[in-house]
């Protein structure tokens, strides 16, 4: 496994545009049904993998209103659109979101499995707990769970996950036409767990792929979110505005794993989502940022989208120019309840109004990642080397400026010997510079036979 510290890259496509940009789907490169459509998204990936990018990640949500982003309103389900691209591309890790709250673990699992299969090892999952508190509703309940119950749920889920892989030993197969023998049946293994969420008799009727497991990441920022990364995540998804607080955040995830979970900090990586614009010149990149800000961004519709991270609440019934409504901050506790405190707060100490308040989220994505291809290269490089993270997320949003980031960012990367020329490893735990985990019941079975 190479031990060099390389930078790691991630596309992120947002096909008729994500949050914040309601109107990306102007963009004539970009079909109308960009985000139902196979077609683009094996374009992207392959483009993606062009440029030897670790992986590409499918976001997803399942609770929408008619203010809903575009490509949020009507999207493909990630691992369904996963398991296509993996037979129209060889290299390129391929991460899906799954919610740990409304899915049965093992169905989920089997399906994350298969991924990794029809890939060749080339899966990741993305263990989210839902941020839209609405998403419970389509599920049989009234209400989204509690955040001790929707990180209790996580915990377990993963832990259940990683067991159920390790049904098979992977020798237990043994398909020997002369002998008759199809399976060494004490190399198949049931697992009855009863927990406080879930109980799951097993086996799993899957073998592990080529890298034992799909890889765990985690998204989500509160002390219970940090501390499911820190005990069980392989990569980090994460928001930093800036390398002070990439590295406030980089810091703490890697200490909590090394002091709290006993972890090697490597064996963790972090990668803040971040926005990109490439131009010919510094000023030139400014422009398009700023064009695409008017277009993208209206404040009207950031004003509909508002109440996402308040639990979809309707902030249109209040005066804009009155100081914000602080207590709306209920309305955020079982939906993105860290993003919403974070808004409240900076709206009270700033004392701003409801239009201030929109008006500074609506930038709040405002990027460093704007420029030339050297601009930009220097600033990843930049926030790399202060460890502020080990790699990006790069949104993809207009097709142009992405492969401006291929074809004109990246080489410069490979030039400086911070990035691949090339993929070393066919699996996304090879990408990443990840262990392959050991299957429990074989290293219980060496040890043994060592004691
Ligand atoms: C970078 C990032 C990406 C996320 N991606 C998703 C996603 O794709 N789908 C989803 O339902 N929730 C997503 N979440 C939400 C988290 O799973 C979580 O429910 C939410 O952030 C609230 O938890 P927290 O207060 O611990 O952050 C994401 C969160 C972060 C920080």
């Amino acid at each position: 496994m190479a031990s060099k510290r390389e930078i790691h890259l991630g596309a992120v496509p947002y096909g008729t545009g994500g949050p914040g940009s309601h109107t990306l789907w102007l963009d004539p490169e970009i079909p109308g049904d960009a985000s139902v459509d196979v077609a683009w998204f094996t374009e992207i990936a392959q483009l993606a993998e062009r440029g030897r990018f670790d992986l590409l990640f499918i976001v997803d949500s399942q609770f929408i209103t008619p203010y809903s982003p575009p490509h949020y309103l009507n999207r493909l389900e990630p691992l369904t659109l996963l398991s296509a691209l993996a037979t129209q591309t060889s290299h390129i890790g391929l991460v899906g979101t799954a919610t740990t709250s409304f899915n049965s673990p093992f169905n989920l699992v089997r399906r994350l499995g298969s991924l990794d299969l029809i890939s060749r090892g080339r899966a990741g999952w993305n263990v989210v707990t839902t941020g839209d508190a609405g998403t419970a509703t389509n599920y049989g309940l009234d209400e989204h769970y509690d955040y001790d119950t929707r990180y209790g749920r996580a915990q377990e889920f993963v832990e259940l996950a990683r067991a159920l892989w390790d049904s098979y030993e992977d020798d237990a197969f043994v398909r020997d036409r002369e002998s008759g023998v199809f399976l060494d049946r004490s190399k198949q293994h049931v697992l009855n767990h009863e927990g406080e969420h879930f109980k799951v008799r097993g086996p799993l009727n899957l073998v592990r792929s080529a890298q034992g497991h799909p890889v765990v990441f985690q998204a989500g920022d509160s002390d219970q979110g940090r501390d499911l990364g820190a005990s069980v995540g392989e990569g980090i998804f994460t928001h930093a505005p800036d390398i002070p607080s990439g590295q406030a955040f980089y810091d703490d995830i890697k200490t909590r794993a090394r002091d709290r979970f006993g972890r090697n900090p490597d064996h963790l990586v972090v990668m803040p989502g971040i926005k990109v614009v490439v131009g010919d010149t510094d000023e030139e990149a400014r422009e398009i940022e700023a064009f695409n800000n008017d277009r993208d961004h209206t404040f009207s519709a950031a004003l509909a989208e508002f109440g996402r991270a308040f639990g979809w609440h309707d902030f249109t019934q209040y005066d804009l120019d009155a100081p914000f409504p602080s207590e709306t901050l209920e309305h955020g506790r079982r939906s993105f309840f860290t993003q919403a405190k974070a808004v409240t707060e900076r709206a009270v100490e700033n004392g701003w109004t409801l239009r201030q308040t929109v008006e500074a989220t609506r930038y709040f994505r405002k990027s460093e990642f704007v420029g030339s291809p050297t601009t930009v290269a220097d600033k990843l490089i930049e926030w790399w080397e202060a460890r502020a993270c080990d790699g990006f997320n790069v949104g993809v949003d207009h097709p142009a400026n992405f492969r401006r980031f291929v074809d004109d960012v990246v080489p410069i990367l490979q030039e400086r010997g911070v990035f691949r020329a090339d993929y070393e490893a066919t699996t996304l735990r090879g990408h990443l510079g990840l262990p392959v985990p050991v299957n429990r019941h074989t290293a219980a079975r060496t040890a043994d036979v060592t004691a």
